[in-house]
C-alpha cells in the first residue's frame, strides 16, 4: 500500500521495468521526440566534454546532428579548434542531452573518429551559405583581434569563392562552395549510455548500458566500423 502511494507520488515517465537489452532504440526515440516537440530552439544541442591526455577537462555546447541506430553520434566542427586538439590527443569524449520539457537526460561516453569526407561534405552542403563562408573564415578557438576582422575574413572568403551579394541575400541560394579541409564531422562511438527520466520527490528513474570493444584496434580510420560485445544494462539509484 505504502509503496503504491509513493509510486503514485513519484508519477512521471519511467524506463521499462525490464530494461531493454539494447538502449539505442530508446535513445533515437527520445532524440526524435525532442526534435518533433520543437519546445526548445536547439533540441539536438549537447554539452561535449573532452580532456587533454594529462586530464585537463573542458566542455562546450555543440549540435549533435545525427543519432545513428548503430550507436554513434555525429557533430561537426573545426578540426583546428581546442576540442579537436583534445580529441586528437585523447579520443575519449562525453556528451549530455538535457531535454528539460520532456524531463529527460541522456549521457553518452565513447571514442571519437573523424567523419568520412563524404559525410562531412553532405552535411556542409546543407548548411546556410553564411555558415559555410564562416567555416572558411573562422580560425575557431584562435585569438581574434576584433569582430571586424572576422567580418572582413568572411567577406574575403566570399570574394575568393565568387559568392555574390545576391546569393548572400537569397533565402535559398543555388550555389555550392567547397568544404574547408579543416572542417568536418566527429563520430562518437558510444560505449556507455545512461538514460534518466525525472520524477517527483527526486524519485527519478535511471539506467546505464555499457559495452566493450572487441575489434582490438587502437585507432579507427574514418568510415571503419568497430565491433562491440552486447550491451549490459544496470538500473542505478538516481
Ligand atoms: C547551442 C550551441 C550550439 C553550438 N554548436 C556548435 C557546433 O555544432 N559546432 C561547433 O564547432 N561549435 C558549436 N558551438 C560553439 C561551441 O560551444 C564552442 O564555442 C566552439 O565550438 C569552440 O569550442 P572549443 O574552443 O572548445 O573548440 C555551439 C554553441 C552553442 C551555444
Amino acid at each position: 500500500m505504502l509503496e503504491e502511494v509513493i509510486l503514485k507520488l513519484a508519477a512521471a515517465e519511467s524506463l521499462p521495468d525490464s530494461l531493454p537489452a539494447d538502449p539505442l532504440l530508446l535513445l533515437t526515440q527520445w532524440y526524435e521526440q525532442a526534435k518533433a516537440a520543437k519546445s526548445t530552439p536547439n533540441p539536438d544541442a549537447v554539452a561535449l566534454a573532452t580532456a587533454t591526455p594529462d586530464g585537463h577537462p573542458s566542455v562546450r555546447m555543440v549540435l549533435c546532428r545525427h543519432v545513428e541506430p548503430d550507436g554513434s553520434l555525429m557533430f561537426y566542427t573545426n578540426y583546428d579548434s581546442r576540442k579537436s586538439a583534445d580529441l586528437l590527443a585523447n579520443p575519449r569524449a562525453a556528451v549530455v542531452f538535457h531535454w528539460d520539457h520532456q524531463g529527460r537526460q541522456a549521457r553518452a561516453e565513447g571514442f571519437t573518429v573523424h567523419a568520412t569526407d563524404q559525410e562531412s561534405d553532405a552535411y556542409f552542403n546543407k548548411r546556410a551559405l553564411l555558415s559555410r563562408l564562416g567555416s572558411w573564415a573562422s580560425k575557431q578557438s584562435s585569438p581574434l583581434a576584433s569582430r571586424k576582422d572576422l567580418v572582413t575574413a568572411v567577406a574575403q572568403a566570399a570574394t575568393r569563392l565568387r559568392v555574390s551579394i545576391e546569393s548572400l541575400l537569397s533565402p535559398k541560394p543555388a550555389i555550392t562552395i567547397p568544404r574547408p579541409p579543416n572542417w568536418g564531422g566527429f563520430r562518437i562511438w558510444i560505449d556507455r549510455l545512461e538514460l534518466w527520466c525525472g520524477g517527483s520527490g527526486r524519485l527519478h528513474d535511471r539506467a546505464a548500458w555499457i559495452r566493450q570493444r572487441t575489434d582490438g584496434q587502437s585507432t579507427l580510420a574514418p568510415g571503419q566500423l568497430p565491433s562491440f560485445t552486447p550491451w549490459q544494462a544496470q538500473r542505478l539509484y538516481p
